[in-house]
């Protein structure tokens, strides 16, 4: 049975936090569970283009439940304060998307002195859930989707010595690194769900070679880097819609069915319907997994309290 988003089970009454809602695959994540009654908090960085994308799916969808919050990833600050003003408006979240992300960048570093990929990819996102824990913990049956990549076949764990690449950087690599900490926080996650108990399940997603924004800005910022642009003429003959694209992170965020601690990917690895997929080698290195939560907890400050509501 090919899934589709006529698969998505009525979301009246669930609570949606999506990030990167402002473009790309996070607005159609938006716009679908809009679509089937979600409220959705579209938590963007750039403002102005968060405003078109709300108007975008109010056009559509007249009715649709939305609400934007600034959240810039690349700045714990940021960070902090999206997590509370969403927690002053909603005690309970039902469905987080981690969806937000940059690719192949040049070097740069985040307000905190994060390298960039990792600090937005992951260690934002690893704070982001962190705080809103106490309000996903409310939910009967909570959703935690992080999007990983393919890009994460070519990515080593992170070095605790050098969680920044210092010397080392490389923009692939970092995005490998980044998308294989996705993976990996997925699963830490999803574990302690199951040890504590908890009513959420954590699910990691591929949503495939799709044309948004993503490789565009990645020749933007690397001043039309060699690969980058490779990937970027490919992309926009080849990627699916954003559509399309969306699909893996829907079935996760709503299928009554999806397994906690799997991957949803397209059935063709890059393109196709999303299906699930297992997960094998470098995914499932337990010692990274462990080194990435005590990396993540120290250069962040943050730690995780996966305490189920009685
Ligand atoms: N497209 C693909 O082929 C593909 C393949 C594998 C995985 N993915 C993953 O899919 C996810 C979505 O990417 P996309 O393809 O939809 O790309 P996109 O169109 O470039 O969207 C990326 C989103 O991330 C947001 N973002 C970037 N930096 C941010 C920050 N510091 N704080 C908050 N938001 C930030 C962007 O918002 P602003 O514009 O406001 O910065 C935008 O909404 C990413 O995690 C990406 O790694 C995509």
């Amino acid at each position: 049975m090919t899934w589709s988003n006529d698969d998505i089970p009525d979301q009246t009454g669930r609570v949606a936090v999506v990030t990167g809602a402002n473009g790309g695959i996070g607005l159609e994540v938006s716009r679908e569970l809009a679509r089937r009654g979600a409220h959705v908090v579209m938590a963007s960085r750039d403002q102005e283009k968060a405003e078109r994308a709300r108007q975008d799916i109010l056009a559509e969808i007249p009715d649709a439940s939305l609400e934007v919050q600034p959240l810039d990833l690349a700045s714990l600050a940021s960070v902090r304060e999206a997590a509370a003003r969403i927690l002053a408006a909603h005690p309970r979240i039902d469905v987080l998307v981690n969806n937000a992300g940059v690719m192949a960048i040049s070097e740069r570093r985040t307000e905190d002195g994060f390298e960039m990929q990792f600090g937005v990819n992951h260690l934002g996102h690893f704070a982001l859930t962190a705080l809103l824990l106490p309000a996903l913990l409310e939910s009967p049956d909570a959703r935690v989707v992080s999007v990983t990549s393919t890009g994460r076949h070519s990515g080593r764990a992170v070095d605790p010595a050098n969680p920044n690449l210092d010397g080392r950087y490389d923009p692939w690599r970092a995005y490998g690194r980044s998308k294989l900490a996705n993976v990996h926080f997925a699963l830490e996650l999803e574990r302690r769900f199951r040890e504590a108990g908890a009513h959420a399940r954590s699910i990691v997603v591929h949503p495939g070679f799709v044309n948004t924004d993503l490789q565009a800005r990645s020749v933007r910022e690397t001043g039309g880097g060699r690969s980058q642009r490779f990937f970027h003429a490919a992309v926009t003959r080849y990627g699916m819609t954003p559509a399309r694209g969306a699909l893996s992170l829907l079935r996760a965020a709503t299928d009554p069915d999806a397994v906690g601690g799997s991957l949803y990917t397209p059935e063709w690895v890059n393109w196709g319907p999303p299906v699930r997929r297992p997960l094998i080698g470098r995914s499932r290195d337990e010692e990274a997994i462990a080194t990435l939560w005590e990396v993540s907890e120290r250069e962040t400050g943050i730690t995780f309290d996966v305490k189920p509501r009685a």
